[in-house]
């Protein structure tokens, strides 16, 4: 490590790899594996087009947390126009999972196909026999095809008659009352729900989890995967319906589980919330927004996410209940200068709480 190693995060400043370029992974999360920490996050390009994919997910590595190696493209975009991951497409909140069973680690991300908008909502899987990649593409998806979740309501099964009226309608991905009543479950029933923003978890039983933003960013759903998670088993929750929930993190700590989300509002930020969980199944209690204090670089308080959005929480390897909660910060006209804010969770009083803080360092834990 050099003479100007860092020794400290500080939320929203340019942060540099070891070859003095600001790191390149937004919408990120990370993986803990031998001893390294690896971040996988979307590739930016300059000005709006950064908003597309260009390149594909790029991976750096750390052992300490604050200086990270550039290891180059985890997974490239495709130069065939066909293919679903074409360049261009869009590839966002890609995270990956080490599979003890199949070696293999799993890299899933949120797919828009090129061209389509934001209408395929599908999930991807790749895969790679080493953390850094290059990661195979396997396919794409919407998840649970064919299957109610667990806390499916007779009334969520409408019948055809209800289904047709909206067969050919669109809904945007923002709270409207349109969405509110339309039986978007059961539209999606057969071909598969839909999943934009997303996450992974793994449980300390090794079981992983899929969590995403479905039925037009209306409601969380959370998913298992199968054992060797390359796929969702089935078996999956609707949470907080219709409260259109986005951007989920979630974590475990002092045995529950817990979860950081957003409002829907595209790159604009907005209000982060928490909630929190005695099992992955729920019933999920919602707590209200855990950010404390100001951003002095944007003056953006706890109303807005000090102008960032979640994407993970990290836990910190050999600590225990010790968790970093990481939002972005977007900036839609020019991708690639987006920010990261990276910050210690407290958990007091049965509640999650995020504090602004300038610069902080592991010892806070
Ligand atoms: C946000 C979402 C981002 C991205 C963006 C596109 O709401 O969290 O991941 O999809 O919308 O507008």
């Amino acid at each position: 490590m050099s003479e100007s190693a860092r020794t400290q995060f500080i939320p929203d400043r340019n942060w540099p790899d070891d070859k003095e370029v600001h790191i390149n992974a937004h919408g990120g999360g990370i993986l803990f594996h031998n001893g390294s920490y690896y971040w996988f996050g979307e590739h930016k390009i300059e000005g709006k087009a950064g908003n597309l994919a260009h390149v594909g997910v790029h991976v750096y590595s750390s052992k300490d947390l604050y200086n990270w190696k550039d290891e180059g493209i985890a997974l490239k975009v495709s130069d065939d126009p066909t293919s679903d991951i074409a360049k261009e497409s869009v590839i966002e909140r890609p995270k990956v999972i080490y599979n003890p069973k199949t070696k293999k680690f799993v890299m899933w991300f949120h797919l828009e196909l090129k061209g389509k908008g934001y209408d395929a909502a599908r999930a991807a899987v790749a895969i790679s026999d080493k953390p850094t990649g290059p990661y195979e593409y396997l396919r794409s998806f919407r998840l649970n095809a064919g299957h109610w979740p667990l806390n499916v309501t007779e009334a969520d099964k409408v019948n055809q008659e209800e289904l047709d009226k909206i067969k050919s309608k669109k809904f945007g991905g923002s709270p409207s009352s349109e969405t509110m009543q339309a039986p978007i479950l059961a539209r999606d029933f057969q071909n598969g729900q839909m999943s934009r923003d997303m996450t992974l978890f793994v449980d300390e039983d090794g079981k992983a989890y899929h969590i995403c933003a479905s039925e037009e960013n209306s409601t969380l759903h959370i998913s298992e995967l199968s054992e060797d998670f390359l796929s969702s088993s089935g078996k999956y929750v609707r949470i907080f319906p219709r409260r259109w929930n986005e951007a989920p993190a979630i974590c475990k700590a002092h045995g529950k589980y817990w979860l950081i989300s957003s409002d829907c509002t595209g790159w604009a930020p907005n209000a982060a919330r928490s909630a929190v969980a005695e099992s992955i199944w729920g019933p999920w209690k919602e707590l209200g927004n855990p950010c404390e204090g100001i951003n002095p670089h944007n003056k953006l308080g706890p109303e807005l996410t000090y102008g960032g959005q979640s994407t993970y929480i990290l836990p910190v390897n050999g600590k225990k209940n010790a968790c970093i909660a990481i939002f972005d910060i977007w900036r839609p006209e020019d991708a690639i200068t987006g920010g990261y804010v990276w910050l210690p969770i407290s958990f007091e009083d049965d509640k999650i709480k995020i504090k602004w803080q300038d610069k902080w360092d592991l010892s806070v834990f």
